[in-house]
């Protein structure tokens, strides 16, 4: 997957497509809130036509190309749909709407690193799909220390969102430095309206994805350190 976006090997997008270009504005804000807290929410994140090609997208996979996600890594690696209940696929840079979003996000990486000194090296993310009813228990997305994801993002793609649709994704404040306990003070909610973008820091920030009431979409990704450990390594349980 890394190889989409090293050196400059990013395809231009398509002719009547949008230029790829990360706002300036919506990345200074980004970088203070990551800095800040430790998380940064963006409504319109991206232009709309690539939101919705990105939707046709991930509907035109068939509900049986979706695996369930599992918890837990490698060998430990199980399905626990008592802890989240979501179906995922796993994207390529090989349609146009995920070669611009993923062009889009090797722009992000680089400033990034440019202001943050991330060392962020690629990134990955599937599509997830959580059928009404779904949830994902409050967890973290990398071991503090261990993991080589550093920056977790979701970008949210259901139009017509309304208060009472549940699906929030609730981000409590980070851990304090050295100490194993979570804390429960809430930090946002966010709801999952197409465009919105949500980034945090992966093993710094624990969150949980409150029951969906109607289908709900989006593109879950980690931007990772060139670390030991292969692509799409699922985040871990939380041990609390
Ligand atoms: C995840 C996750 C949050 C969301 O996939 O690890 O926490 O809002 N997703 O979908
Ligand atoms: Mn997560």
């Amino acid at each position: 997957m890394a190889d989409h976006f090293l050196g400059n090997e990013i395809e231009g997008p398509e002719s009547g497509w949008p230029e790829v270009c990360v706002d300036p504005m919506m990345l200074e804000r980004a970088v203070a809130g990551l800095r800040t807290e430790g998380l940064a929410v963006e409504p319109e994140a991206l232009p709309l036509p690539v939101l919705v090609a990105l939707r046709d997208d991930l509907e035109a996979h068939g509900a049986d190309e979706f695996s369930r996600a599992g918890v837990g890594r490698e060998v430990t690696h199980q399905t626990r749909p008592d802890i989240r209940s979501d179906r995922i696929v796993w994207l390529d840079a090989d349609r146009p709407a995920t070669r611009w979003l993923f062009a889009w996000v090797e722009q992000l990486r680089l400033e990034l690193n440019r202001q943050l000194f991330l060392g962020l090296f690629d990134y990955e993310c599937h599509y997830a799909w959580y059928p009404q009813g779904a949830f994902y228990k409050v967890h973290l997305d990398a071991f503090r220390g261990g993991g080589n994801r550093v920056v977790s993002t979701v970008l949210y793609l259901n139009q017509d969102w309304a208060p009472g649709d549940g699906g929030e994704l609730v981000v409590y404040k980070a851990r304090p430095a050295d100490e194993p306990f979570v804390s429960d003070t809430v930090l946002a909610v966010v709801e999952p309206r197409m465009g919105t973008l949500a980034g945090f820091l992966s093993a710094e920030m624990p969150h949980e994805v409150l029951p969906t009431n109607r289908t709900r979409y989006s593109v879950a990704g980690w931007y990772r350190l060139n670390a030991n450990g292969g692509p799409m390594v699922d985040p871990p349980l939380l041990n609390v």
